[in-house]
């Protein structure tokens, strides 16, 4: 059975039809002090395939899913996998400064420790995080549908287009895309400080791209910052049209109204997180790893 956790009911609903499987919703009440209760009902001894992205608000939505695993485990389910469409925490995979903790570590622990069988999740931030857990974890790509989805909705013209990834981590993702629509690829060099967040990225192409269009594409977007400042250096050198793609859009602090006014034309993320922009659907995707994986 396929059991929705509150963020992510539409989604897990697609993958129980895909996966001709019993659908369970979670009734859910969050109090006035902001704890939720939720009610589903018992899964017994069933093979239970949990679905809740932990997009804001990220420890709601993490607790919500805990108390799924929980119960399953309570009810004695036979297998537990967890779908996570957007893992959370996932940025913070190291000690950058003195002292920090490794959130996704934590993270692992909590939902491996509650009961869980195995995961499966999207794009996470950096393939790094993926040692953190000690259950099978796989972490598929959603590259091919968003290249897909591209080719599908002619919103620019792909042949006249590059790739550009709006920093150095993310050039593997631009490779991957870029091969899918034989495109070459342009990675720009994005600078974050560390403790104020504020990013920068250098001028200084080494390319001539004046009347392309771009494809930029990301793992995610949350404040904007790193695509506002992409599309800053890419109009300087005058390209024409440009788009962005990515896998999460946790779109935080007016960032779809901020990233369309830098002259962006679309925004194509998957549905990973519900909102405007979830235009390509995972759940085909993320039911053949659950078929393939049983
Ligand atoms: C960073 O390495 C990520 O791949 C994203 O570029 C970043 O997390 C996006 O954050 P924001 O939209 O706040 O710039």
């Amino acid at each position: 059975m396929v059991i929705a956790g509150p963020a992510s009911r539409d989604l897990a609903k697609s993958i129980s039809k895909n996966l001709n499987v019993k659908f369970i919703e979670s009734e859910l009440k969050v109090f006035a002090d902001g704890e939720s209760k939720i009610r589903i009902p018992s899964v017994d001894k069933k093979h239970c395939i949990i679905v809740q992205s932990l997009y804001p608000p990220i420890d709601r939505h993490i607790i919500q899913l805990l108390m799924i695993i929980h119960k399953c485990r309570g009810d004695n389910a036979s297998k537990i996998t967890v779908i996570i469409p957007y893992m959370a925490y996932a940025r913070q995979d190291k000690m950058f400064l003195e002292g920090e903790i490794i959130s996704i570590l934590v993270l692992a622990e909590l939902i491996e420790n509650c009961g869980t069988t195995e995961i499966i999740t999207v794009d996470i931030h950096n393939e790094h995080s993926l040692s953190y857990f000690s259950i099978t974890i796989k972490n598929i790509s959603a590259i091919p549908i968003l290249a897909e989805y591209l080719k599908n909705n002619k919103t620019i013209d792909i042949e006249k287009s590059i790739i550009v990834s709006p920093d150095e981590g993310g050039t593997k993702r631009a490779k991957k895309i870029a091969e899918l629509l034989k495109l070459q690829i342009l990675c720009l060099k994005k600078t974050r400080d560390r403790k104020t967040g504020l990013v920068s990225v250098e001028e200084n192409l080494g390319l001539v791209i004046e009347g392309m269009d771009a494809i930029l594409i990301d793992d995610m977007i949350s404040t904007g910052g790193s695509i506002v400042k992409a599309c800053e250096v890419l109009k300087k050198h005058k390209i024409r049209n440009i788009i962005v793609l990515c896998t999460h859009a946790v779109l935080l602090d007016n960032a779809f109204e901020k990233i369309m006014n830098a002259g962006v034309q679309e925004i194509i993320s998957t549905n990973s997180i519900p909102n405007i922009c979830a235009k390509v659907d995972l759940a085909p995707i993320l039911s053949n790893v659950v078929v393939n994986t049983n």
